[in-house]
């Protein structure tokens, strides 16, 4: 009988019975596995704030799920019109935005660095902005419709991600990996696993190396969990064991996630990614990073444009620990993430193919292509 792992559970669900968010607290994992609901502002802002759901595309599928949850409250809230009278459908919708904005904005602010948060928002928005002409009953049917899109979009994407990224890794390799874009910061594959988990159906046996990545420990808790779980060859390391690790001859390729990759290739991910870069290329290891397109933002020039997300101070000297580990009283920076320079990275592997350097090209004809397929299936659908 096949024994339930966390990889049996969905990352971000909607409870369609009952309107609500439904994710796994991951700040308990491994330890423990904990289901909450959400249907609150508040409680979806906490959760992306606390890291409760995290991982960028994961993030953009909690804020699409949050938003429609929170527009069905304010169209339930609101007394609209019965009628669909072209008058009545305008005032109703102007009330029903203003508000439909401030939980938008608000939502958004819960995190800065990862645009997949403010990709789905936009997305949600710009969908509820086509429709200002109809009864705000249809609107809110649309938005659920289009937050279940995004999720089942991100398990295809991840898919397609994973099946570009095996062909640059052979059985047998050994492949680093920093923080957690696994299944539990996607719906489905994660980005930067999805290349060992399909790999692993078809018997490749590779072996993986899990950054512990502090402060939060995102390799350890969930992704050397998941991988575990899933009967993977996998073995945890402190950060400050990469350079180990590659000089020793075992790491064939980094796959890493992304949080944004800026238009000329930049990109941010959880700190201590660049510093792997910088390492790997020391030791000539190829460094992949995994981006679905819709971690892309082509409005971002470099990586100096990218807000850094700074955490409290007690993720560095307190947390984890039985008793605290540093002076009361230093000084800590804690930044989430960091910016790897394009010219560490080998390559970025999309739903669309694989952009190499120069960036702003390849990028540009990845997102390209994908308009294009936009349009087609669009075009087949009118
Ligand atoms: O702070 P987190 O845990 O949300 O950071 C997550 C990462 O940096 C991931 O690598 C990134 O979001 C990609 S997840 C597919």
């Amino acid at each position: 009988m096949h024994k339930k792992t966390i990889l049996d559970y969905e990352t971000v669900e909607l409870d369609e019975a009952t309107d609500e968010l439904v994710i796994i607290d991951q700040t308990l994992l491994p330890g423990r596995t904990e289901i909450i609901r959400l249907h609150t502002a508040q409680e979806i802002w906490d959760a992306i704030y606390l890291l409760r759901v995290r991982g960028a595309p994961a993030i953009g599928v909690a804020a699409a799920f949050g938003i429609y949850i929170l527009a069905k409250q304010i169209a339930s809230k609101q007394d609209m019109h019965n009628a669909s009278k072209a008058a009545d459908c305008e005032q109703d919708f102007e009330k029903f935005y203003a508000e439909f904005v401030k939980q938008k904005d608000y939502l958004n602010s819960a995190r800065p660095t990862a645009v997949n948060l403010s990709w789905a928002l936009n997305r949600m928005d710009r969908l509820c902005r086509s429709m200002s002409d109809r009864p705000v009953s249809d609107i809110v049917d649309a938005l659920k419709k289009e937050a279940i899109a995004i999720k089942e979009e991100d398990i295809r994407v991840c898919k397609a991600i994973g099946e570009y990224g095996l062909t640059l890794v052979k059985p047998g390799d050994g492949i680093l990996t920093h923080c957690n874009a696994g299944q539990l910061a996607t719906c489905k594959y994660g980005t930067a696993t999805a290349p060992i988990y399909l790999g692993h159906e078809k018997g490749y046996n590779f072996r993986v190396f899990a950054d512990e990545t502090r402060p939060l420990l995102q390799g350890a808790r969930l992704t050397a969990y998941e991988l575990h779980s899933a009967g993977i060859d996998v073995t945890l390391i402190c950060d400050n064991m990469c350079a180990t690790v590659m000089k020793n001859g075992w790491v064939n390729a980094v796959f890493v996630g992304c949080d944004r990759v800026a238009a000329n290739g930049d990109t941010a991910n959880k700190i201590g990614t660049s510093g792997v870069a910088a390492i790997a290329k020391h030791y000539g290891v190829p460094v992949y990073i995994c981006a679905p397109t819709s971690t892309i933002d082509p409005d971002t020039k470099t990586g100096a444009e990218i807000k850094i997300e700074e955490r409290p101070a007690e993720e560095v000297t307190e947390m984890w620990y039985r008793e605290r580990m540093a002076p009361e009283g230093v000084k800590v920076f804690n930044p989430a993430f960091d910016v790897t320079d394009h010219t560490l990275i080998a390559g970025i592997v999309t739903e669309f193919g694989i952009a190499k350097a120069p960036y702003e090209e390849s990028l540009r004809m990845i997102l390209d292509k994908k308009e294009k397929r936009y349009r087609e299936c669009s075009g087949n659908r009118a």
